[in-house]
This record gives C-alpha cells, structure tokens and sequence, in this order.
C-alpha cells in the first residue's frame, strides 16, 4: 500500500503539472484530495494493513496529503494569474465600464420641509416644543373650547383608543394648552413656540386627505400682541419660505379655540397668480388656518386673558412641500415607494 501511495503521489503530481485551467484544477482537487478522492479512498484502507505498518503508513500518508495540498495551492495561484492575464488580453474585463454607483439614504420630503420651517421659525425667534401624539381627549378637544357632544368636533374624524378619553391627536393645537401651562410661569411668561408634529384623522385616504399628517403649529403668548403682529409675522414667513415677492391674504374663518380667525392664502408661486392646475385656477393657494387665541384657551393655559394675549396658527408641511414641488398625490408620503422619495 506503501508503494500505492507512492505511485499517486508521483502520478497526481504529474497531472497537476499539466494542469493549466481552473476547470481542470477543480476537477483534480475533487479526483486527488476530494472526500471521494484517491488519496481519501487509501487512507480508508489503512485498516486492512498490519498493525505494525500503519503508522509508517498514516505518517507517510499524511506527508503526500500535506504536499499535494500545498502544490495545489501554488498552482492554483498559477493558473489565476495566467488566466487574468488572459482576461485582460481579450479584454474581457472592460475597465472602461462606469462603477455602479452607491446608493445613500436621503430625508424624506417631510422632514426637509419640516427642517426648513424649524429655520425660518427660529429665526424668528420660535423656539420648538415637542408635545404628545396620544393625548386626552380634554386636550384634543374641551380644554381647546370644543366641548363634549359639541357639533365643531365634527370637524375632525378621531382615532379612539381603547382606553376612554384617551385619543390620537387629531391636529398640533393640544400642544397650546400644554406649552402654556409647562412655559407660561402661571399665566406670568410670555411664550413663543412652534410645535410640530403628526396628526391623525380617521379619514377616507384620498389624494388629497391622509389618515396620518405632519402640522406645524405656532403660538405666541404677550400682553399686547394684536391681529397686526400674526400678520406682520405669517407675511414675513411667507416670504422667507416662498420668496420675496410672495403676497399673501386673509381670509375669514371659523375655529373654536381662535377669536377672531381665518385661513391664510399665498399666491401661486407656480402661476404668479394667473391661476394654473396646482391652485385650481383660484391664483391662490392655502397654507394655514390662524387667529387670536381664544379667551377661555388663554385661560385653560393658566393666563389672565384680561392682561394676555397671543395669536396661533396651523400650518400643513406636506400640503407645503406638495405645493411647492408640484406633488399631485398626498399617499406618496407614506407609500415607501424609493421611486419617489429617491425624487428628494
Ligand atoms: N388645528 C386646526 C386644524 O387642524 C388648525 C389651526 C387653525 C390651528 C387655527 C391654529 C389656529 O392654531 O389658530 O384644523
């Protein structure tokens, strides 16, 4: 068996010269050192020798595996070498080709549209107050002189948990009564506030209406703050956020927790305000509901509304970032669809 082993080493060794492909290398490998190889189905036999022989055998064995091994190796970095050289000659490998581009993560539109407000805002002097998205429903609605069984709750569809009075906010203005209430001193402190946040309506899902939304909501508390200063202030906005020569106008309106109150409207700044298919012909667009904050608000808040004032306002980063990059859909926010996002 002794004199077996020698000849597959001469042998194996032999044909591993004349190896000169990777396909032929493997087809060694699995002939010589394989689990079904030459060299393993002898090894096998090493129980039919003399007891005296074996070891001389298993030694010697293991010798010819260890040098077939290493020969293999040295080949096999032979045969890649030459074969790359030819690669290249035929040109296989076209390095002219462009890389493939890596692929980064991006923000999605709403949080740069959301970043963009927060700068505007801070510089004017608006600083950011985080409130809650599951909330009571005395914030959400009663403490916001919307009370019980009132009909103006109907204008906003609610998520109920199952808890009892406990609800998903279904706009940015709960966080009033809780920033007055955790910034004001007891009714003492003047306050000036942005709250963003994601509001949730049990809403019909159109192209136009989401279940789930971002508002941005603005408060500023003072003792003599007037209709003129939230003018003067969403104008001055307007224009940092759309240019400046964005006109704006006010419109009349109704919310509960604002007397009086309106709906503000920039003009197209697609059309110019010659009316196009993004404002509906109108020549303007909506961007936000505000007013002065109502007595009985200023009051839940702990302020004396014979002593403060203060204006508030809600505005719609999604419907901001539609209107300003033309986006006719409001589901592709939450659709996860890269084919849009990658857009930003
Ligand atoms: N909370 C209102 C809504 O979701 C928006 C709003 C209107 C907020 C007027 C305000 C405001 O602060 O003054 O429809």
């Amino acid at each position: 068996m002794l004199e077996q082993l020698e000849k597959l080493y001469q042998d194996a060794m032999a044909e591993l010269e004349a190896v000169t492909s990777s396909e032929a290398l493997r087809e060694w490998d699995s002939r010589t050192l394989g689990q079904k190889g030459a060299v393993t189905l002898l090894l096998r036999g090493i129980g039919g020798l003399p007891k005296e022989e074996r070891a001389d055998f298993g030694k010697r064995a293991n010798e010819v595996k260890l040098a077939l091994a290493e020969a293999f190796a040295a080949r096999e970095t032979l045969v890649r070498e030459h074969e790359l050289a030819r690669d290249l000659e035929e040109g296989q490998i076209d390095v002219t080709l462009p890389g493939r581009g890596r692929a980064v993560g991006g923000l999605h539109p709403s949080t740069q549209t959301l970043r963009e407000l927060y700068h505007i805002w801070a510089d004017m002097g608006f600083q950011v107050y985080r409130s809650r998205d599951v909330e009571s429903d005395e914030m959400n609605f009663t403490l916001l002189n919307i009370p019980e069984h009132h009909p103006a709750r109907d204008m906003w569809d609610t998520f109920h948990t199952t808890t009892p009075g406990v609800i998903l906010r279904t706009h940015t203005s709960p966080g009033q009564v809780r920033a007055m209430r955790e910034l004001g001193g007891d009714g003492s402190q003047p306050i000036r506030v942005i709250l963003p946040g994601m509001c949730y309506r049990y809403e019909q899902v159109t192209t136009r209406s989401e279940m789930q939304f971002h508002q941005l909501e603005g408060l500023a508390i003072g003792r003599n703050i007037r209709m003129s200063d939230l003018k003067g202030t969403v104008t001055e906005f307007a224009r940092r956020m759309f240019g400046a020569n964005a006109a704006v106008r006010f419109r009349a309106s109704y919310f509960p927790f604002t007397e009086p109150s309106m709906e503000i409207d920039v003009e197209c700044f697609l059309c110019g305000g010659s009316g196009c298919r993004v404002c509906k012909y109108a020549g303007w667009l909506e961007i936000a509901g505000a007013g002065m904050v109502h007595p009985t608000v200023l009051r839940n808040g702990g302020y004396d509304p014979s002593q403060w004032s203060g204006f508030a306002f809600g505005m719609g980063p999604e419907r901001m970032a539609m209107l300003k990059h033309g986006i006719t859909d409001i589901r592709y926010f939450w659709g996860n669809d890269l084919r849009f996002l990658e857009q930003f």
